[in-house]
């Protein structure tokens, strides 16, 4: 593969603010891809999310240029600003809540959602115009290209493949889903028009990857219950139209080494001081988007519980939870932080003294002082409604110094392979919660120490290059015409 890669996603590596500085993209897509983009030819075409972003496009033409990521790497992004109103219905109606909601099971469905010519508009007018200005840049990149290989990223462009194959029916469609699929029952919430547009315009793809194989089994148990469509379970195929698609499972694994940079940094080191000298003699810790799947209320809930049943802990252990807020113009996640404030206000007025605050909120996106706290927990909680991966559950117990104690999510994609040496907990049951905080801090040296050694080990044995080179190698197999194996 001598041409450069196409990579297409919603979030670019970089976003630009008004002032032109530049700040690196957040979530754990800009984490996967930004290895894979900085050491390969690759081009990151990429929606224009900010007004920043659009004066760079413009300024570039709308073509490709070069960036330098302030955490490192070079990339050669292609920006592409769609008209604000069809973004806005793209982004704040359609992709989240809407997809969003129903690939977590987050919709409380008694009461929503009302699908009205609103939400029908948002997909026909928003999402699909969104894809479409994204898929025309996709086709003028591999314009001229023999045999394309174009990278598909995630929840927001399902419709893009089915508008690039109809207009180079050679090209080779790889389309990675980085959250979770769920069963047939929680799509039947879309209309079926759209149902069926969406599955049509992933199918259009070669291969469909996800984080596990549970969601692999989702995706094709789908096919079966709302497409009739013949899939051979085993193999992970499905035929459609006389095309064979390809289903397979590729977990995420983190930039080891690029993380364990990162926690060498001064900046992190100036952090840490300041945490050392505030620390108490136990430290609870979560980072993690401001996002309703994360769960953090039933956290904070658990730790209310925990406080109130081992009063022997007052004052001598501290809660920190740095929350990047996320998606703020949806009505939803607004109210989320909302709601986070309020309880950690309440929590901290019921057990707190005038020189200890239990929970230490912090409501911002901010990589080294992120780090500085995973090298000093006791414990990390990850107790995530459901999550794609995850993956603050894998660069924690990399960088942490000592022995702390993981609780994790039955139900987050990184359970599947970490799940043996954490403390896996119902994310629902805040009782069980409560109890594993407990068990975590009581837990006996030895006992820490060979799970905190099992995690690591695991978070070690691969890189994304390894990720990205299996899908390579599964793109040169169904190139060249091999079955498809399990
Ligand atoms: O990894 C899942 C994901 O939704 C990505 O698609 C996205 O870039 C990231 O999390 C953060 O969300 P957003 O781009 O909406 O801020």
């Amino acid at each position: 593969m001598a041409q450069p890669l196409v990579l297409v996603s919603n979030r670019g590596p970089v976003s630009y603010d008004d002032d032109g500085s530049v700040k690196r993209g957040s979530g754990g897509l800009v984490t996967a891809l930004t290895g894979l983009a900085s050491h390969r030819d690759a081009i990151w075409i990429a929606s224009a999310m900010t007004e920043g972003d659009v004066q760079q496009s413009d300024e570039h033409g709308g073509r490709a240029f070069e960036v330098e990521a302030p955490d490192g790497g070079t990339y050669h992004v292609r920006f592409v600003a769609s008209d604000p109103e069809a973004y806005d219905r793209f982004y704040n109606i359609f992709a989240n809540p809407m997809l969003w909601f129903i690939q977590h099971y987050l919709w409380d469905q008694s009461n929503a959602p009302d699908i009205r010519r609103h939400e029908v508009e948002a997909f026909e007018h928003g999402y699909n115009a969104v894809n479409r200005d994204l898929a025309t840049a996709v086709l003028e990149e591999i314009d001229g290209q023999d045999e394309p290989v174009v990278m598909v990223h995630d929840y927001q462009l399902y419709t893009l493949p089915a508008m690039v194959r109809a207009e180079r029916p050679d090209v080779f469609l790889h389309h990675f889903v980085h959250i979770p699929w769920t069963q047939s029952d929680s799509w039947r919430v879309l209309p079926a028009g759209i149902r069926d547009e969406i599955f049509h315009g992933l199918l259009a793809n070669d291969i469909i990857g996800f984080h596990t194989r549970s969601y692999r089994r989702n995706f094709l148990q789908c096919c079966r219950d709302l497409l009739e469509l013949e899939v051979d379970m085993e193999r992970g195929v499905v035929l459609c139209e006389d095309r064979e698609v390809w289903v397979r499972a590729y977990p995420l694994p983190i930039d080891y080494e690029a993380t364990r940079a990162v926690a060498r940094r001064e900046g992190v080191s100036r952090f840490e001081e300041q945490l050392l000298r505030r620390r108490r003699e136990f430290q609870i810790l979560r980072v993690d988007r401001a996002d309703l799947s994360k769960n953090v209320l039933r956290g904070f809930t658990a730790f209310d519980i925990f406080l109130e049943q081992h009063p022997e802990f007052a004052e001598r252990i501290t809660f920190t939870a740095q929350l990047m807020p996320s998606r703020t113009d949806v009505p939803e996640y607004a109210e989320y932080l909302e709601k986070i404030e309020a309880l950690v206000a309440v929590v901290n007025h019921r057990h707190g003294t005038p020189d200890w605050m239990p929970i230490d909120l912090k409501l911002r996106d901010d990589l080294e002082e992120a780090v500085a706290s995973y090298k000093h927990y006791d414990v990390m909680m990850v107790n995530a409604m459901f999550d794609g991966m995850n993956l603050v559950a894998k660069e924690g117990p990399l960088v942490n110094e000592r022995d702390g104690v993981s609780i994790l999510s039955e139900n987050t994609g990184a359970h599947e392979e970490l799940g043996e040496f954490a403390l896996s907990v119902n994310p629902f049951d805040v009782q069980e919660l409560a109890d594993a905080i407990y068990s975590a801090l009581t837990m006996s040296a030895e006992g820490r120490a060979r799970r905190a050694a099992g995690l690591k080990e695991i978070v070690t044995s691969r890189d994304p290059g390894d990720w990205i080179d299996e899908q390579i190698a599964d793109i040169r197999a169904k190139a060249r015409g091999a079955a498809a194996s399990a």
